[in-house]
């Protein structure tokens, strides 16, 4: 749905001083993630567009999940070079195959799609897929979105052993293919020349230069102990890891690069990126282990530039 805030958000970002970027629909997304991701931003776009520079060259996002900054942002240009990553290798790989193989990878969903439609037992359809280990990335990459899209919530977790254990998720219709969005994705990412690894973000970090936009995401610092949602991989993302973050912001800034970071407000966060220019937004989370925090949910965005730069 297109609301206020995401028509003048994405004006800002079209039309600065009169200049029309692309002519897209305000607030209309073209190219939009192929997984449902925890912690995934599509509902912060109208909050995160403002801050990204009219005029990319290197995008880097190595907290990708599932990618809403980056498809967002496609969804208005695509000029320029896009720096990928996260440490999620399974992730990492279906956005391999969905910029190569799209064309494989389809079929292979629409055959799951009409099987589980046409399966009495959903339940046990699921269940056999989540035990199923293909060896073959296009198998693993539909299975992968097969998951995601038939699991509780969309969550991606997994055991000790790096198994998904997530449990079935009892969706009524739930649509593990969509050709469109697929191949829309597969474009975005062929034409970005979209540079795709599986390592962590201070690895991934290590090559950006002045003039550089870097959007950074870290699994969120949890508010409160029971609403911790940090175990995106075996290692999850502790204290320790969130302060690391902020000095890696930091050498950033000092590089030259352009910089936006979200991620809870907490008074961690805020403790952090006190120096630098916050926004306070509200917004709503998709997946959050919490039922009752789904909604208007407080995030920080921290914009790369010292507070007392500010007029
Ligand atoms: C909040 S999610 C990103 C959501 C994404 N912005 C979206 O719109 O879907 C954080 C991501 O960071 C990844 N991650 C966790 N620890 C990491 C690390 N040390 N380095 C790189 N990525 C990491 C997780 O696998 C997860 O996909």
């Amino acid at each position: 749905m297109t609301t206020l805030n995401t028509r003048l958000a994405t004006r800002s970002l079209l039309h600065p001083a009169g200049e029309t970027k692309l002519s897209v629909d305000a607030g209309e997304q073209r190219v939009a993630p192929f997984v449902k991701w925890a912690g995934g931003k599509t509902s912060l776009l109208p909050h995160l567009f403002p801050h990204v520079p009219l005029r990319l060259s290197n995008y880097f996002e190595p907290f990708l999940g599932g990618g809403a900054l980056f498809f967002g942002i496609c969804s208005r240009t695509t000029s320029f070079n896009a720096h990928l990553s996260d440490t999620n290798n399974e992730l990492v790989k279906a956005y391999s195959v969905i910029k190569e193989s799209p064309e494989e990878l389809i079929p292979l969903l629409s055959n799951f799609q009409s099987e589980y439609d046409s399966e009495v037992d959903k339940s046990a359809y699921f269940y056999r897929k989540r035990e199923w280990r293909p060896t073959d990335p296009i198998e693993s990459a539909a299975r992968l979105i097969f998951l995601n899209k038939t699991c509780y919530n969309g969550l991606y977790r997994v055991n000790s052993k790096g198994e998904f254990n997530v449990p079935f998720g009892r969706y009524k219709k739930p649509r593990i293919v969509n050709s469109e969005s697929i191949r829309s994705a597969s474009h975005a990412l062929a034409v970005t020349k979209a540079e795709l690894r599986t390592t962590s973000y201070k690895d991934a970090l290590a090559s950006c230069r002045a003039g550089d936009f870097v959007y950074l995401d870290p699994p969120y610092q949890p508010p409160s102990k029971t609403s911790s949602f940090t175990d995106y991989t075996p290692d999850g993302f502790s204290e320790k890891d969130q302060e690391e973050l902020a000095e890696e912001f930091v050498k950033l800034v000092d590089r030259g690069c352009t910089v936006l970071l979200s991620n809870s407000d907490t008074a961690l966060t805020r403790k952090l990126y006190r120096d630098f220019d916050t926004k306070k937004v509200t917004a709503n989370r998709p997946i959050n282990s919490v039922g009752a925090g789904r909604k208007g949910y407080k995030e920080l965005i921290v914009l790369g530039r010292l507070r007392h730069n500010l007029s």
